[in-house]
């Protein structure tokens, strides 16, 4: 059985910088009142990138893809598979992958997106690595692609500080090398309240409440609680002890998260990538992201062992653990 093996990764960033006193000082027009100390210290923030009015997911996803397969030295025409994971899609339909696949100018590959909110990029990653092994893929672009900021409400200072816009990408293809160890994906839809963006399109009408609404210290709790336990079972179901794992590239949500799973998991901090002070967090891009700046800056190495973790609305949860 041939495994899936991470042959190049991509990234795209807006250019326009948000810091938290750019942010703070707008939002005081507002009447709404933050700090640049409050977001740093609860969160470790310090800015993020914001889309223009007008930019749609689809642009982000697809210079993220061009970067990655430049990077994987492919072209758009050798892959059987694209996945977008957003919660941001361009459209009800068709889907942003679609819409990736004919910016880069292909047609006859398989694309569909995954919903999974923060959690979509390991759940899209799940996907092509089961369709890579049973042999029906060979190169699978995987993308994670949100304009968060078009869900915000940016009078609801408990959420609006807290998100970016970005996207970034991974190329997979089949190899007789180790890649993909180990996959594992839960979710709880009981928690569905805990973080929604609870709207709806219905006879030409928006109706439901359609921004981002997040009870933060319940998804502090359950994000803490279910990746330490899915970093345990997916390195149970390798065979691997978490001690040997050289770098964890988590869903960049909140610096006291990640702090908090690496003790409860007795891994040291700077086997943590975080990327979180400068993107905040990018939902379903944020691990691409993350990965994909430690990949161009020479930590992640090849021959090395990686848990990818995302956590999120739904509520969602999984980690892929790979041998890069
Ligand atoms: O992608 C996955 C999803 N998201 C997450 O993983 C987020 C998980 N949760 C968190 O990261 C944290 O719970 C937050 C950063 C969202 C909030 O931090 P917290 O330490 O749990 O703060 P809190 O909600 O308990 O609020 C403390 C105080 C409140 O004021 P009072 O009631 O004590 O007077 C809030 O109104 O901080 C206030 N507050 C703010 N003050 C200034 C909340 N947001 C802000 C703000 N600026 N932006």
């Amino acid at each position: 059985m041939p495994y899936a093996r991470i042959t190049g990764t991509g990234g795209y960033l807006p250019p326009r910088i948000v810091t938290n006193d750019d942010l703070a000082a707008d939002l005081a027009t507002r009447g709404v009142e933050t700090s640049d100390a409050w977001i740093t210290e609860r969160t470790g923030i310090r800015q993020r990138h914001i889309a223009d009015p007008g930019a749609k997911t689809s642009d982000l996803a697809t210079a993220a893809a061009r970067a990655a397969l430049e990077n994987a030295g492919l072209q758009a025409d050798d892959l059987d598979l694209i996945i977008v994971a957003t919660s941001t899609p361009d459209f009800i339909f068709p889907s942003t992958a679609c819409l990736v696949q004919a910016n880069l100018g292909v047609g006859g590959a398989a694309a569909f997106d995954v919903q999974a909110v923060c959690s979509g990029f390991v759940y899209a990653l799940a996907t092509a690595d089961a369709m890579i092994r049973a042999g029906r893929v060979r190169h699978a672009l995987v993308i994670g692609a949100e304009v968060f900021s078009g869900i915000l409400d940016w009078n609801d200072r408990r959420t609006c500080v807290l998100f970016g816009d970005g996207a970034g990408a991974m190329v997979l293809s089949a190899s007789d090398e180790p890649g993909i160890l180990a996959v594992r994906l839960n979710a709880d839809g009981r928690q569905q309240h805990i973080l929604c963006a609870a709207g709806n399109v219905s006879g030409g009408q928006v109706t439901g409440d359609p921004f981002l609404r997040m009870d933060g210290q319940a998804v502090f709790k359950l994000a803490v609680n279910s990746l330490v336990r899915s970093a345990h079972e997916v390195c149970d179901e390798a065979g691997i002890a978490l001690s040997s794992l050289d770098w964890m590239v988590p869903h960049q949500a909140n610096v006291r998260i990640l702090n908090f799973i690496s003790r409860k998991l007795d891994l040291p901090e700077d086997k943590v990538i975080v990327t979180l002070d400068k993107h905040a967090n990018t939902s379903a891009a944020s691990v691409p992201l993350a990965f994909d700046v430690a990949w161009r800056d020479g930590r992640l190495r090849p021959g090395q062992l990686a848990l990818l973790q995302g956590v999120g609305g739904g509520f969602t949860w999984g980690s892929v653990l790979v041998r890069l």
